[in-house]
């Protein structure tokens, strides 16, 4: 059986949560790939909102497996603070949450790290969630880390020390200001691995090898977004990882010849947190309407996220990069009471009209040439059915699937679960 996926197609944030939780009913397993608690997944339904960082969103079905892939990086302290907030919920986390032994662990000197990082970047900062994220990711690349099938063996102590204390080093290099107590984060850090080492660890590459053998459906879950991609988003102001496609292959150990649908999601609008080009941003009070409707603050940060129009050019590449076979719109109900609603179909590049996504996006380089389409005034929120929506919203659906050569499969018109439109 294939492994179908589903990913952000634009700067993260895109709802992956809320689709990933609305489709699990179709599937027996969902792996998350990559990232780690730089994500906020979000979903809500019975009157309930919950945050999930490095959890995969299947886990409130009591149907579904749910595996932390090899591609994943850990934390334990704050997958601990998942765990705890699920326990009211009653699940059997022990049998329906897997952690593959392949995952790379944060430690909190990555933490450190990171914060060293960015605060001697000073202007030209990454804007990271500050999670560890890039130096975990290092020293997987560097083949230095600590992964979690460590902590099986006796001696996981050892290798923790001789990385923390090269981390210290490495702090210290960095010669700026950063306040820690690391005796403190370290007992917290020991105290989250007793914790982790409760769970179930697996193979998972094996594991998933012989769940598609026995025909199980798999939904591979995406973090961040596609512009945030180590290889193909907005170098240097991205994440640490792949989160394109293929990153699925690697983070789960999937073969690209067993992928099957690829479930792309995007906003009706954009939107980016931390620093990093973004040619469709407005800085004016349609920016700040999408940002107050919207409720835009980033999910593990808090952050307000930078708001813009639809940039169908640089969409058209996130579907191209991750051979979309099926779109996601989300949050059309955020635009209702626009008069216009702009979308970006080419861009002013040095003087010259281009339609795909150059090297460099940087404002002193890209102006954004828009399409101007009728808006929508009616309040979706409420709506159930594909006919229901607005002549205006419908058009504007027709206008994208043309552009982009993929068809829209969801409206997505709240945060709730049953805000979902299926088309
Ligand atoms: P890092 O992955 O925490 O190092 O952050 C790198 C960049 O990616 C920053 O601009 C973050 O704001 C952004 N980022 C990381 N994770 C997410 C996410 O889940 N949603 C949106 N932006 C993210």
């Amino acid at each position: 059986m294939a492994v179908d996926l589903l990913l952000g197609l634009q700067w993260g944030d895109e709802g992956k949560g809320k689709i990933v939780d609305v489709l699990t009913k179709h599937y027996d397993i969902i792996a998350r790939f990559q990232g780690g608690p730089n994500a906020g997944h979000t979903l809500e339904f019975d009157g309930i909102k919950h945050v999930l960082h490095t959890i995969p969103s299947g886990i409130f079905h009591k149907n579904a497996l749910n595996i932390v892939g090899n591609g994943v990086v850990i934390d334990p302290v704050i997958f601990k603070k998942e765990l705890q907030a699920l326990e009211k919920f009653n699940i059997d986390i022990k049998s329906k949450l897997l952690i593959s032994r392949k995952a790379h662990l944060i430690l909190p000197t990555h933490r450190l790290l990171d914060a060293a990082s960015e605060a001697s970047k000073g202007k030209a900062k990454i804007g990271s969630t500050l999670k560890g994220i890039g130096p975990t990711y290092m020293d997987k690349t560097g083949r230095n880390g600590m992964r979690v099938g460590d902590l099986e063996l006796d001696n996981w102590k050892e290798k923790y020390r001789a990385l923390a204390d090269k981390h210290e080093a490495m702090i210290a290099f960095y010669d700026v200001e950063i306040q820690y107590d690391l005796k403190e984060l370290e007992a917290d850090f020991c105290d989250a691995v007793e914790n982790l080492k409760k769970l179930t660890f697996i193979d998972s590459e094996e594991y998933l090898f012989q769940a598609q053998k026995a025909g199980k459906k798999i939904l591979a879950e995406g973090a961040q977004g596609s512009l945030l991609d180590i290889d193909f988003g907005t170098y240097p102001y991205v994440t640490s990882s792949n989160t394109t496609a293929a990153g699925a292959c690697t983070g789960l150990g999937v073969a690209p010849t067993h992928i099957g649908e690829v479930k792309g999601i995007f906003k009706a609008y954009c939107t980016r947190v931390g620093s990093g080009p973004f040619p469709t941003e407005l800085f004016d009070e349609d920016g700040a309407t999408m940002g107050r409707v919207g409720n835009e603050f980033g999910a593990t940060t808090g952050r307000p996220r930078r708001c813009g129009w639809l940039d169908l050019v640089a969409l058209k590449y996130a579907v191209q990069i991750n051979g979309v076979t099926e779109l996601m719109m989300m949050k059309a109900d955020v635009l209702s009471g626009f008069k216009k609603v702009k979308v970006c179909t080419a861009y002013d590049y040095k003087g010259k009209r281009i339609t795909h996504l150059p090297y460099n996006i940087e404002a002193e380089n890209v102006t954004p040439i828009y399409t101007d389409l009728e808006g929508w005034g009616q309040d979706l929120t409420k709506m159930g059915s594909a006919k229901e929506l607005p002549d205006t919203l419908k058009d504007y659906i027709s206008f994208l699937e043309k552009e982009l050569e993929v068809p829209i499969t969801i409206v997505s018109v709240g945060p709730d679960r049953t805000q979902t439109i299926h088309r």
